[in-house]
């Protein structure tokens, strides 16, 4: 009988599949992210299996298929929810490793189901992964993973991803429990980060919190050897390319424009509506540039799409609520009959209106304060066919290391924000077609597919 290829697994928080409610019932639907794009060629030509949480608290259904992926559902109580997720997930891990931006909780409690959710996870893929399969383990919910399939699988290559920054060591020092922490992800073969500095940061810990000795990126701990890299995670440069020339978004585009006014440069902001994303710091700058009249309102409009996340940690309201009420004051103070100075829509869209808004764009500002790498700056860059339009790229997202034709900004800086966007709005056609096009072919180098082959080549799988 011929030898199968080794399989693979990924685990992830989420799954690549939701619930919907639709005329026909209930069933599950694609849910939206890039990772599936990237994993769902590999996953079904190699028998995939994705092990995750479908994303609503409650009994998990029986493992299924899904347009060619097997989907093992892990269950979590809204409990479980609660402390693992919202709580240990959200609250400890997501600030400490976005530079402390609010203050991070610790609880012990917290920690307690983080370290079971973990348990979880890591059986749930045990059981799913065949002799000798890869298992691609991702992100910050799930950092215990690698080493408690290790100790129930040592059959399995294990690689890991975090999708966030990793902090300096001033700041993961904080943690109670940063020598459990490491040695869960030393438990993998390959522990990839999006940049240099996250891995560099990440063994320099390793070795002071654990007896793990080597180099930047190659570590050895209890007689293995852990490759440690960076591997940028890209967007599928194809797909927004082709969705940029859909006569349905080049229509849509043209109606956005159509509607804040032919006439009026468009400043496109996209985000999570996130404490990290600078939403507020960002808005504040352009208040400053209406009131120091270096745009007028006939002139200039900013769009702020913000995608409702976590709503149910206390920093996600407050965040919320501080965007609205600074939109508010702007509208009040500059809008006029017929010229709203920002329109602000709290929703989530789906791609190809995400597109339109991208290609009807004069410029598009990502300034987060702090970001693993931020995927919206690649898209707006994959959905400018021909070549115009400007990136305002915060330098503290990863995105920044690559994309160094954008203008990059300090997002703190406020005066230096002022001074960017009026350097975007007049930036002559030439120079932004030159910064475009070279934007455009790094992106389109350095796509999804080249991240996950790439990935996957340093695991050996
Ligand atoms: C970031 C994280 C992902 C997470 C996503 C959405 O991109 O790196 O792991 O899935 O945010 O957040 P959510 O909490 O809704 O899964």
């Amino acid at each position: 009988m011929a030898k199968r290829p080794p399989g693979i697994v990924v685990v992830a928080n989420r799954l690549p599949v939701q619930r919907i409610r639709s005329a026909r019932g209930a069933g599950w639907g694609p849910s939206p992210g890039g990772l599936v794009t990237a994993m769902a060629p590999v996953l079904r030509d190699r028998g995939g299996v994705w092990v995750g949480w479908s994303g609503t608290a409650g009994p998990a259904p029986r493992p299924f298929t899904h347009d060619g992926i097997r989907i093992h559902a892990v269950p979590l109580s809204q409990s479980e929810v609660e402390s693992y997720y919202l709580g240990f997930s959200n609250r400890t891990i997501w600030p400490l490793y976005h530079d402390a931006i609010r203050t991070p909780s610790f609880h012990r409690a917290w920690w307690k189901q983080y370290v079971e959710m973990n348990l979880r996870f890591a059986r749930a893929a045990a059981r799913a992964a065949g002799r000798g399969d890869t298992v691609w383990v991702h992100d910050y919910q799930l950092q215990l993973v690698p080493r408690i399939l290790r100790g129930l699988r040592p059959d399995l290559r294990i690689g890991f991803f975090m999708h966030i920054p990793f902090p300096p060591d001033e700041l993961f020092a904080w943690l109670p429990w940063r020598r459990e922490i490491i040695e869960g992800l030393l438990g993998a073969d390959v522990v990839g980060f999006q940049i240099h500095s996250d891995a560099q940061d990440f063994s320099r810990s390793a070795r002071m919190y654990t007896p793990a000795e080597g180099t930047d990126t190659r570590l050895r701990h209890k007689g293995r050897t852990i490759r440690v890299g960076s591997f940028p995670i890209s967007v599928d440069f194809k797909s927004y390319d082709d969705l940029a020339a859909d006569p349905h978004v080049v229509r849509h585009a043209m109606e956005i424009r159509r509607r804040v006014g032919a006439s009026r440069k468009i400043l496109l902001c996209i985000d999570r509506l996130d404490y990290t994303k600078g939403i507020d710091t960002r808005l504040l700058a352009f208040e400053e540039m209406l009131r120091r009249r270096k745009v007028r309102v006939e002139d200039c409009v900013l769009i702020q799409i913000a995608v409702p996340s976590r709503e149910s940690v206390t920093e996600y309201r407050e965040i919320r609520t501080q965007v609205e009420q600074i939109v508010g004051r702007i509208n009040g103070e500059y809008s006029e009959p017929g010229g709203v100075a920002v329109h602000y829509f709290r929703r989530s869209l789906i791609r190809p209106e995400v597109v339109a808004y991208y290609a009807a764009a004069d410029v598009m500002m990502v300034t987060p304060l702090r970001d693993g790498m931020n995927l919206v700056a690649k898209e707006y860059v994959a959905s400018r066919r021909n070549n115009s339009g400007v990136l305002v790229l915060s330098e503290f997202a990863g995105a920044a290391s690559e994309l160094r034709r954008a203008l990059l900004v300090n997002p703190r800086d406020i005066d230096g924000m002022v001074r960017t966007m009026e350097t975007a709005l007049r930036m002559p056609p030439d120079e932004a077609r030159f910064r475009m096009a070279t934007l455009r072919s790094a992106v389109r180098r350095h796509d999804l597919t080249y991240w996950a082959d790439n990935f996957l080549e340093a695991l050996g799988a």
